[in-house]
């Protein structure tokens, strides 16, 4: 994926099931996990490599206002007109370093395209950086292919995450044909990490501190 052309691929992109989310049943599925993982309150949500938009819309219709960044103009262009009229911005620009300056959120989005970058570590450094307090990181990947698998596994994504967050959850999602439109066989996973500030305060106002 890192030699894709983003801007040649953003016409047909939403053609893929799980791209598009145009079948009523995927996109229930995805909209039904995507509750789950972010926050209960309505929010500030960064959807980075956010691609044409579709989990973004999701969030908005959730009731998140969303701000989407990716590197493909193309892609922006199509993210914009997906959420036309929404409380949403979409700016072009590096997943790893977004364009967003002051602004911290209370979820960081980011499906399908952290394995891809040159440090993931150092990404989910900044990412974790952008949160607000008792904000979260969900973090939507796997490994593609068996011949020459790619992507990174939810091991080596934990492993990252550990040192810099709070609580850790991860939710497999190989065995739901409903997100994917079909079965299938490799490895895919959401996972939320909580900030850890927020989970301090928690553990210290439970403990009547
Ligand atoms: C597989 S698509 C995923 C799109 C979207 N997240 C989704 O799940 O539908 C990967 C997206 O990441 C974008 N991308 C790749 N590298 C990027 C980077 N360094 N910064 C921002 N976006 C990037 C691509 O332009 C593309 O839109």
């Amino acid at each position: 994926m890192t030699n894709v052309d983003w801007d040649a691929e953003a016409a047909s992109f939403d053609e893929e099931p799980d791209h598009g989310l145009r079948d009523p049943e995927v996109r229930r599925a995805w909209a039904g996990r995507l509750r789950g993982w972010l926050p209960a309150r309505e929010g500030d949500v960064l959807d980075l490599g956010c691609g044409t938009g579709s989990l973004s819309l999701l969030a908005s219709e959730q009731g998140h206002r969303v701000t989407g960044v990716d590197l493909s103009p193309a892609m922006v262009t199509l993210a914009r007109e997906k959420l036309a009229g929404r409380d949403a911005v979409f700016l072009v620009g590096d997943a790893a370093a977004p364009p967003v300056g002051e602004q911290r959120f209370d979820a960081v989005l980011v499906r399908h395209v952290l394995w891809a970058l040159p440090d993931p570590g150092r990404a989910l450094r900044h990412w974790r950086g952008l949160l607000r307090p008792d904000g979260r990181l969900v973090l939507v990947e796997g490994v593609w292919g068996s011949a020459e698998p790619v992507g990174i596994s939810a091991e080596r994504l934990t492993g990252l995450l550990a040192p810099i967050t709070g609580r850790v959850s991860v939710e497999r999602l190989s065995d739901d044909p409903l997100l994917w439109g079909g079965q299938v066989t490799d490895e895919r996973y959401a996972v939320v990490a909580m900030d850890p500030s927020g989970q301090e305060r928690g553990e210290a106002a439970a403990a009547g501190q």
